[in-house]
Parts: C-alpha cells; sequence; structure tokens
C-alpha cells in the first residue's frame, strides 16, 4: 500500500483556497451555503443567526468570510462600523455592490489566516462557515487571535458544520460539493470546538489574564426543520476577565488537544453512548409526569455528572406527551452524542443546547420571555447550591417540576425547606433508591453500564 502523504501547511491552505475558487464564477447564495436549494433556505438560516445575536449598536464589527456578505448588510445597518473580509475577490466584489447603500463598511479581500487587527479594536467578531476552512493549526491561531482582536465583554459568533456537512452525510443532490473533487473541509465535532473556546486564554500587556465564556451552543433551527440536522451548530462567545493565576495554554498544548487528544475521547464517548436507546430514568420520569396534560414545551436539564447514563430520555418524553422538548446538557462530549442521536431519530420536537452553567440557560430563555410547562432534571439540586429559584422565571404558574437526585443521605425535611424557601409549592420527596438501583443493576446485566451506586430521591413540586 502506498504510504499517505501528509500536506504540508502551505499545501493544505492552497487546497482550502482552490476549493473556494471554484465558486468564484457564482457569487450567490448557493454558492454562500453550498447548496442547490439554497434560496429555499437562505432568509430563514439568517433571520435564525441575526436573532441571536447581542445587539451591536454604535459597536466595531468585523464580519470574516463573509463572502457575497449575506450577514454585512444587517450587522452595519446597526454597528458603528464593520470590516467585511473574504479571500475571493469576486465574493467581496458582489458583496461591495450588495451593501454600496452603506457607508459604514469597508471591504478586504484576504486570507482569514493573515488578517491583522489591532488587539482589543473590536467589539464583536462575526463568522459563519469559517473554521471548518482552516487547519486544525489554523483554528487554534484564529480562536487565539479573536480573543486578542476583541475588547473587553466584546462577543464573538462562530458557527460551523460539524461531524457532517450542511446538506448530511449522504451526497444529497442539493450539496454543490463535487463528489469526484477533493473536499478538504474539516467537519469537527461539535465538543471540540466548545473544548477550545473554553480552553483559550490571553495574557495582556497589564498582565491581565482572559478568556472567553461561552455563553451557549445551539443547533441552527432551520438545518433541524428543512434538513433534518441538528449539526449546524453555533456558539456565541464573550470576552470575559479570567483568573489572574489560570495557566495560558501554549499554542502546542491546544493544537495537541484539538488535533487529538480531544478526538479521542469523543469517540470513547461515542462508542459508549451511541445507539443508546434506555435512560435508567425512563420508568421514573414517566410515572411521575403522568398527570401532565398537554404540554406545549418541557425544559430538561441533565448535567450528567455522577455518570455519563444518569439523564432524561427527551425523545421519550417527546414521543410520550407530543410535545416539544429543551434539553439542556452541561459535558460537551455528551451534547455531542446527543446532536448524533437527534440526527438518527430526526425529532424535531426534540431539540439540545450546551451550557456550562445553569444559569446561562435561564438567561438564554429569559431573554427570549419564554414559558415552559414542565422541567425535569437530574442532579439539579446537587449542581445548583444557590440558585434554584431561578427555575420558576422561565415556567409557567404551577409548571409541575420533577427532580431525580443522588443523594449520600436522604434528609426529606431539608429538601422540602429549601424548595419551599425558594418559593415551590406542593413539594413532596419521595425515597426512590430501591426503584433506581434496580432499574441501575437491570442496565448493568442489558448494556453492561454502571451507575455509581448512590441513594436516590424523586422530587415533585409546582412552580
Ligand atoms: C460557506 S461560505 C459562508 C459565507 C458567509 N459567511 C455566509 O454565511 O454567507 C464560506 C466563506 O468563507 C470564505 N473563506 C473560507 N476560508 C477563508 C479564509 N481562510 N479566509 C477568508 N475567507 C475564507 C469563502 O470564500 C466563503 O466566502
Amino acid at each position: 500500500m502506498a504510504p499517505t502523504t501528509v500536506p504540508t501547511p502551505v499545501e493544505l491552505r492552497t487546497s482550502f483556497k482552490s476549493f473556494w475558487d471554484k465558486y468564484s464564477d457564482r457569487p450567490d447564495i448557493s454558492a454562500m451555503m453550498l447548496n442547490n436549494n439554497a434560496e429555499q433556505l437562505e432568509e430563514a438560516d439568517r433571520h435564525d443567526i441575526l436573532s441571536s445575536l447581542p445587539c451591536i449598536k454604535g459597536k466595531d464589527a468585523v464580519d470574516i468570510g463573509a463572502g457575497i456578505g449575506r450577514f454585512t448588510t444587517v450587522l452595519a445597518e446597526t454597528a458603528r462600523h464593520v470590516l467585511t473580509t473574504d479571500f475571493i475577490d469576486e465574493f467581496i466584489k458582489k458583496n461591495k455592490e450588495r451593501n454600496c447603500h452603506l457607508a459604514n463598511v469597508d471591504y478586504a479581500v484576504g486570507d482569514a489566516v493573515n488578517l491583522q487587527l489591532k488587539d482589543g479594536s473590536v467589539d464583536f467578531v462575526f463568522t459563519n462557515w469559517i473554521m471548518m476552512y482552516l487547519s486544525d493549526t489554523e483554528t487554534v491561531q484564529f480562536v487565539q487571535k479573536c480573543l486578542s482582536w476583541l475588547r473587553p465583554n466584546g462577543h464573538a459568533h462562530l458557527r460551523e458544520s460539524c461531524s457532517e456537512p450542511s446538506t448530511g452525510r449522504k451526497a444529497a443532490s442539493v450539496s454543490m460539493h463535487d463528489a469526484a473533487a477533493a473536499n478538504p473541509t474539516s467537519y469537527r465535532f461539535s465538543s471540540l470546538y466548545i473544548n477550545l473556546l473554553r480552553s483559550v486564554r490571553m495574557r495582556d500587556e497589564n498582565g491581565d489574564c482572559w478568556k472567553f465564556n461561552v455563553d451557549w451552543s445551539c443547533s441552527v433551527p432551520t438545518y433541524i426543520k428543512r434538513m433534518s440536522n441538528w449539526r449546524q451548530v453555533h456558539w456565541l462567545v464573550k470576552k470575559v476577565p479570567a483568573d489572574k493565576n489560570d495557566v495560558v495554554p501554549s499554542f502546542d498544548e491546544l493544537l495537541e488537544k484539538l488535533s487529538k487528544t480531544w478526538n479521542d475521547v469523543q469517540k470513547e464517548w461515542d462508542s459508549v453512548l451511541d445507539g443508546e436507546e434506555e435512560v435508567i430514568t425512563d420508568e421514573i420520569v414517566a410515572s411521575s409526569l403522568s398527570i401532565l396534560s398537554e404540554p406545549t414545551g418541557i425544559f430538561v436539564y441533565t448535567p450528567r455528572r455522577i455518570s455519563a447514563h444518569l439523564h432524561v430520555n427527551s425523545h421519550t418524553l417527546a414521543e410520550r406527551f407530543s410535545t416539544n422538548i429543551w434539553n439542556v446538557e452541561s459535558e460537551p462530549y455528551y451534547y455531542r452524542t446527543s446532536l448524533t442521536k437527534a440526527n438518527t431519530k430526526k425529532d424535531q420536537r426534540v431539540r439540545f443546547a450546551w451550557h456550562s452553567k445553569f444559569s446561562q440557560s435561564i438567561d438564554y430563555w429569559t431573554e427570549k420571555a419564554a414559558k415552559f410547562d414542565a422541567f425535569v432534571a437530574t442532579e439539579f439540586l446537587s449542581e445548583n447550591d444557590d440558585d434554584v429559584e431561578s427555575i420558576k422565571r422561565i415556567l409557567n404558574p404551577s409548571a409541575p417540576i420533577v427532580l431525580i437526585e443522588p443523594v449520600d443521605k436522604i434528609d426529606a425535611d431539608a429538601i422540602t425547606k429549601r424548595l419551599d424557601v425558594a418559593g415551590f409549592k406542593s413539594i413532596r420527596v419521595k425515597d426512590v433508591t430501591d426503584e433506581l438501583t434496580q432499574s441501575c443493576e437491570d442496565f448493568k446485566q442489558k448494556y453492561n453500564i454502571v451507575v455509581p451506586s448512590k441513594k436516590w430521591v424523586l422530587i415533585q413540586a409546582t412552580a
């Protein structure tokens, strides 16, 4: 067998540029979305992205890999100034033509990997499909540079095709990729981007350390609705002070993790969790929610700290109650497996988001003034020492709450008091150690799944 040759960085860069050069003669939305049916998706996709952005009124923004400027126009309508840039001359020409009525836009033809901006010179870095066209080395450098370019409290938006092209794994007829031609695109796991964004640090000239807060990770709704694809993932991050004792990881360290360590860990978790049909909490959740009548939305929170297997089966819940489910994960690797499951099941009622903290998921929905009809969670009390009542902000009055908590000692009075003080009503605490231990035992026999042995309580209440 002939040895596989690893392309040099220059060859790789050239291959990305050649890939896009092929589309330079058609500077239109189909080329931007690499989809022959782009006109059926474009407006909704653009709306999804724009409606998820922070307010940039009076701010300085940069749109990198902007293409013909699908987003530049709206960014420039609010921002003080927008620099819009792409490495394809014809795209920037079209971008200029489309936005010539806007006086606050500067245009630049150039490769994002060579983009030079002053540190702390912008409030908003906007990207939509760029890191998938960068090598791992360039991706690490790019994320590091985004952090330095931003002013404190500035935001960056990033969106990538994770694990598969936007048109799906099968060579769909809508895809504009030439199946016979080489495709250098990197369809990285969503978890890799989350890990990278969370790991990067920089120290400024004053010795202050900075990092990104990843506010959220969500799928782009239009791709779920129209393409049954949950793996169009986007992130909103904010530049915030890091702990002054934080160690700034070296470039080599981050590169090693992005190209190897995190990939390996993800594959391990995929092998454990992919194909998981039943969950140990299935029966208990179903019986606890049986009183729920015609809910339109259930909020599910599953941090899975004590075990990857301790969570809630959102697909079963959606089936059973014919309702929409918003399931918040807080471990990037499990989040990616949930997106895989969603892509397999193709039940559009089930959505997954990732937040590092529960409070971020509350902020996310509070901003949208959304209300859910029920809250189902595992490890909610153990993970949220001082933030139990905030869930009420996104629940309808009297919405039922079902919590499954692993505990060291069953203290029903203490739990009741804690929830009572937080303003919950009709609180019932039940020892379900026997049921859940039996369920864990069954799963051990059937699937070789081991969940640490614990005492368990089921808590039911209303908001
Ligand atoms: C999938 S299109 C998305 C365009 C635009 N962001 C949008 O969503 O409509 C990707 C764009 O990134 C540009 N691009 C890819 N790699 C780039 C790089 N290294 N530097 C500058 N532009 C790049 C391509 O030319 C193309 O216009």
